[in-house]
Formats: structure tokens, sequence, C-alpha cells
């Protein structure tokens, strides 16, 4: 007897199978004849592992306008605004903002976010509040938390000390913004700097690096350099990376195998650095997104970050991943068949290698989490965006949706309206 059978969906890779689930794994994947205590109906539907945000700012969530609206829509004004906020939020009104975000996670069947907190303020109350949100979501969220200098390392007195305190109370991965620090000098010592932190702790290591249009911001190269040094490899990340698109096409063909040579990932933020970046220009405007499908060629785990949702920097934002997959592809140009899945694979497969996830996938002794799509494979998905109808986190049904069907009267005539469509591919 199942806890839980997931009859009939369809797979990423397009086979159908039930999914039985006993406890929080899955038990069997295939043909299952078996009874269970609840049987779901995914006849037609996608069926997959959940999905999984390796780039997040929970301790800023849903706080748009406070204390003003970006007036300027730049990414400095935005550091500007949450560096008055967070001197003034309280730590309830921080676990109070990021519950409710999570419960937009779970229903959108996002299961899993690694989320930035800002260790600049000496008080660390940020961090205090994201410790006590990752243990009361921890039954139905994977939340590993990322010790963040905002203002900088060595900017503040207090930047080093307060990453090592913030690590010390629990923090999980080690952070970094090298392209903020007050010379390029002081940005190439912070990545030599934190990598010793994050190679001594056995953590894993997750830089904001050069989020700028300037192309002769050059930390990743810094980066890749001291993740090969300490043997980081995957248990290393850049975020953004936005430099890489502005950077002369020479220097990055030096750049690219130097950053797959270090097995590090990347994680580009599509929603956001489309309308953060690029402000400076008049026209042409650069689209502030880092060579994704050209690392990809070279072997290097690229996954897709939401970054913001109603905070100081994006006015937007539902906690879908698929929304960033949306973005991501149109602004990198992902529109052939197979590129068009890959960018679902990357808001799956992709973070959860990026977060070192344990047990995740759709296999016998896997973790038993999964979103059933209204949807009939990853690329439609990804054009859908469809309801989550069920979504299982360890073993246990946490939400639930009435399949959407628009009903039309049209001339007397009714009819219903679907946009699912599977198209040859
Ligand atoms: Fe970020």
């Amino acid at each position: 007897m199942f806890d839980l059978l997931v009859r009939g969906g369809t797979l990423p890779d397009g086979t159908t199978a039930d999914i039985a689930i006993k406890g929080d794994r899955i038990a069997a994947v295939g043909h299952v004849d078996a009874p269970a205590a609840r049987v779901i109906d995914a006849t037609g539907d996608l069926v997959a592992p959940p999905f999984v945000d390796p780039h997040f700012h929970m301790d800023a969530v849903l706080s748009y306008g406070l204390p003003r609206v970006n007036a300027s829509g730049t990414l400095l004004e935005g550091i500007g605004l949450w560096g008055e906020l967070r001197e003034v939020a309280s730590v309830e009104d921080m676990v109070d903002r990021a519950l409710r975000y999570c419960d937009w996670a779970v229903s959108m069947g996002l299961l899993a976010i690694r989320t930035h907190v800002d260790t600049t303020p000496d008080h660390l109350r940020g961090v205090e509040a994201m410790l006590e949100v990752k243990r009361r979501v921890a039954p139905y969220i994977d939340l590993q938390l990322v010790a963040f200098p905002q203002d900088g390392l060595y900017r503040t007195k207090t930047g080093r000390q307060n990453v090592i305190r913030a690590l010390d109370m629990g923090v999980d991965v080690v952070g970094g913004i090298p392209h903020f620090e007050r010379t390029m000098e002081e940005g190439a010592e912070s990545m030599r700097d934190l990598a010793r932190i994050a190679a001594d702790r056995g953590l894993m290591w997750d830089v904001h690096c050069d989020e700028t249009d300037d192309p002769m911001s050059r930390h990743v190269e810094t980066m890749a350099r001291e993740v090969t040094r300490h043997g980081l490899g995957l248990r290393a990340a850049g975020s953004h990376l936005t430099s890489m698109h502005s950077m002369d096409n020479y220097y990055v063909s030096k750049l690219l195998p130097l950053i797959a040579e270090s097995g590090m990932t990347a994680i580009p933020n599509p929603l956001i650095n489309i309308t953060l970046q690029g402000r400076h220009d008049t026209f042409p405007k650069r689209r502030g997104l880092t060579r994704v499908k050209e690392m990809q060629a070279l072997g290097i785990t690229v996954g897709w970050g939401q970054d913001c949702v109603l905070d100081p920097w994006y006015s937007l934002g539902t906690a879908d991943m698929l929304d960033v997959a949306f973005m991501g592809l149109h602004v990198a140009q992902m529109t052939h068949p197979a590129e068009m899945a890959r960018c679902f694979t990357m808001v799956t497969e992709c973070n959860a290698a990026i977060m070192g996830l344990e047990g995740y996938g759709l296999g016998v002794g896997d973790r038993a989490s999964l979103v059933v799509l209204d949807a009939g494979s990853p690329t439609e998905a990804v054009r859908l965006r469809p309801d989550r109808l069920f979504v299982v986190s360890k073993g246990k049904v946490v939400a639930e949706k009435a399949r959407n069907d628009s009903r039309l009267t049209l001339d007397g005539r009714p009819a219903s309206v679907r946009r699912r469509h599977v198209s040859p591919t």
C-alpha cells in the first residue's frame, strides 16, 4: 500500500509513467498496479520534479515602495533604498513578508530556494529573520542562506567580520560582491579572501559577480582562478555575470575555458537584469544578460535565477520560475526546440545541481517532491506558464488547483478554450 500514486503523467523526457510514493521517498516508477491511500490522475499532464530558484533576496521580498519607489530603476538606487529599509525593518516584518512569499512559492511548485541575506548591518536582523524562516518552512521548502555583504566585504568597517558572524550563526553559503568594492584590486582580493573562507569551512560559494555593464569588470576571471585553486568546482556559482555581455569577444574566448576548467556554475537572472542593466545606455541599449548559450556549449552548468519579487529592485514578480525561464528564453534567443526545452531543465535540474540538492529527481529513492502541470511537455509549460494542478513536497500534497478551462458563449454557442496545443517538433 503506497501513500500516494500519481498516475499516468508525462515526464519531462516525454515518457509516461505512474509514480508511487511511500513516506517522503519515491518508491516505484513505471506501471504501478498497487493500491494507494490517495491517487492523483495526471493523465495527459506534465509531471516534473519541483522548481528550484538558486538566486533570491528573501529579506527584501514584498517590500516594493518601502521606503519609496525606485524612480531611476537602477541597481544603485535599489541598493540605496534597501540600505534605508534594512535599518528600520524588524525581524518580525522580514519573517512575515518571507513567509507570505513562501506560500506563493509553494503554490507555484517552487520548493527549493537559495536566498542571499544582507550581512552589512551590525544588527544582523536579516540573518536572524531568515534563519527563523528557514526553520519554519523546512517541512516543505529547502531554503539555503548565503552570507551576502551587500555593501562590500571591505567597503564597510565590519563587512568581513559580519560575514563570518553570519556563517557562525548557521548561514550555509559564502557570498561576495567584488564589483561593489572600492577598487578592482580590492574586488579581486575579496575573491581570494572569500574563496579561502569557503574552502576552509567546506562551504559552497555564490558570488554576485560583475553585475555591471562595465566591460572591464573582470572579477569572474579571478573567481574562476580561485575556484580551480581550491577545487570548489560545482560548489561555486557566479551570479549575474552581466559584464560578460559587454566584454570584448577576444577576451571572452580566453575567459570561458577558464570558467569551464574551474567547474563553477553560472546563474543569470533575466527578469532583473533585462530591467536593471543598460540604464546608462542611450541607443542601442544592451540586454544585460550574460552569455548563456556560449557557456552551455562548453559544458558549464547554467541555471536561471529569479533574484527579486516586489522589492527595491523589481516592481513585479510571481514566484513562478516559468516566468523566469520565459524571459530568459527570449533575452538569450533560445528558440530552437532543444533550447526551449533546456530552459525548463534550467529551472529544475540545473538549478538543483547548482544548489547541490540531495535526492532531487523522479527516480526510485529520490525525494518525493514533484509538480503536476496543466501542460503536455516542458516546452509547452514554458509557453503557457500553466496552472500547477498538484504540488507534492516530501511526500505530502501541499497545493492543488482546479484545471483552468475558460468557457465562452459566443453567438449563443457554448465553447471552451484551452491553450494547450501539442505541436510537431
Ligand atoms: Fe541578487
